[in-house]
């Protein structure tokens, strides 16, 4: 176990962007996160926990401690006729453990194909697509606070799960290293078809005819033709989160625009695409120096570059700030902003 000073973390985020860690650790077992546990509990205070940093924008150096758990291993932990327990441990990437579950023809995390990303890191947003959460299918997950050593066991009803929202994206941000998750998926052929678009591409398809494999190359595709690669053009995915307003700014903004996609949720707010919202403020596809909007999703900021954290962070208040003077709806960031 060894504490890099210095580190570059511009291979590690899928902005692209550089940024330095005053200290750097990997972590590849229980045993070593224990034995960090006795660092000075001043480099402990400051931490940063990074998976695969899809879902971070870095706007400066990080003047702490970054920690990556790598730890790989996927393994059945129970079963029966019905269902399958699932462990993976936090350093596997989160496609692989769909890969894996799909070849197995375990059912229930096939829509969530192609998420960039850690599986120690899906239950902090409760990552989704498709018409489902992580949230579906998640049993409980383990890890150590950070400040104490201890380790804890947080069920499904602990997680305060929400739409891209956890405990662990709130009070316990940085103060919980998630070492493993356990899911439970189905033996039987059950699919989510909910969602407009894969229900559109499946179409054609007689129910007999769908199988667990071409359900994950459907959404493969469709995320291919809509989202932009990290590799090829630095991205996080969806910049904002989709807003939820109330009735009275729905039918406001709904009957001037008849055409307007919602969901109704069951508190009786809607849920709208923020990438309608973006769109109609002028942004899809538009790009000032470094940045730019995708041009096929306007819910998607991309560095073309050469882009600073900074000129990213300020690209997307001006976004925001657009749409809230057109629509009084202010965006969220799902991004984490460092
Ligand atoms: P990171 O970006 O490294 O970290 C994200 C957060 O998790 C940080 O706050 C970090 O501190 C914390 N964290 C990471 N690992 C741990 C751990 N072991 N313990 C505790 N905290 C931890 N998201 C969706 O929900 N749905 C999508 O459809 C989707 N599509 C995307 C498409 C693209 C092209 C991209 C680039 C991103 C997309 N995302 C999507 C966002 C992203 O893939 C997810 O949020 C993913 O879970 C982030 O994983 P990561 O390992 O890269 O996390
Ligand atoms: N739309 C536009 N213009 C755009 C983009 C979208 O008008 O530029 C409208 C269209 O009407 C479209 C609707 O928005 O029908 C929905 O678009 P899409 O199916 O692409 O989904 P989204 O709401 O934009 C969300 C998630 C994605 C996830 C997809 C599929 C959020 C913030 N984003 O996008 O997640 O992959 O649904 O489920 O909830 C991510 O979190 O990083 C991410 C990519």
């Amino acid at each position: 176990m060894l504490i890099l000073e210095n580190q570059s973390l511009k291979h590690l985020n899928t902005f692209g962007l550089e940024a330095k860690a005053k200290y750097y650790i990997e972590i590849e077992s229980e045993k070593e996160l224990i034995e960090l546990f006795v660092t000075p509990k001043s480099i402990l205070d400051n931490a940063l926990i990074l998976g695969g940093g899809s879902n971070i924008l870095f706007t400066k150096n990080y003047d702490g401690l970054v920690i990556r758990y790598i730890a790989k291993g996927i393994k059945v932990i129970l079963e029966d006729d019905e269902s399958v327990l699932i462990k993976a441990e936090a350093g596997e990437v989160w496609d692989d453990l769909v890969s894996y579950c799909v070849a197995k023809k375990y059912y229930g995390i096939e829509n969530l194909s192609l998420i960039p990303g850690t599986v120690g890191a899906a239950p902090i947003q409760n990552i989704g697509a498709y018409g489902v959460e992580l949230k579906d299918c998640f049993e409980l997950l383990e890890g150590y606070f950070i400040d104490s050593g201890s380790k804890q066991t947080f069920m499904r009803s602990d997680c305060n799960f929400g739409y891209r929202d956890s405990i662990f994206k709130r009070e316990l941000k940085n103060k919980f290293v998630i070492t493993s998750i356990v899911l439970r998926l189905y033996k039987k052929q059950i699919f989510n078809l909910s969602y407009s678009a894969l229900k559109e591409e499946l179409k054609n398809y007689n129910t007999n005819e769908l199988t667990i494999e071409l359900v994950r190359e459907t959404i493969k595709r469709i995320r291919k033709n809509k989202l932009p690669d990290p590799v090829q053009l630095g991205n996080s995915g969806s910049f904002f989160k989709n807003p939820e307003i109330d009735e009275e700014k729905f039918l406001l903004i709904h009957e001037k625009n008849p055409d307007l996609v919602f969901y109704k949720t069951s508190s009786g707010t809607y849920k709208i695409p923020a990438g309608w919202l973006i769109e109609k403020c002028g942004f899809k596809g538009r790009r000032i120096g470094n940045v730019g909007t995708f041009s096929k999703q306007a819910l998607v900021i991309v560095n073309y570059g050469n882009a600073t954290g900074d000129e990213i962070k300020n690209y997307a208040e001006q976004i925001r700030h657009e749409v809230n003077t057109k629509f009084s709806i202010l965006l969220d960031y799902e991004v984490n902003i460092i």
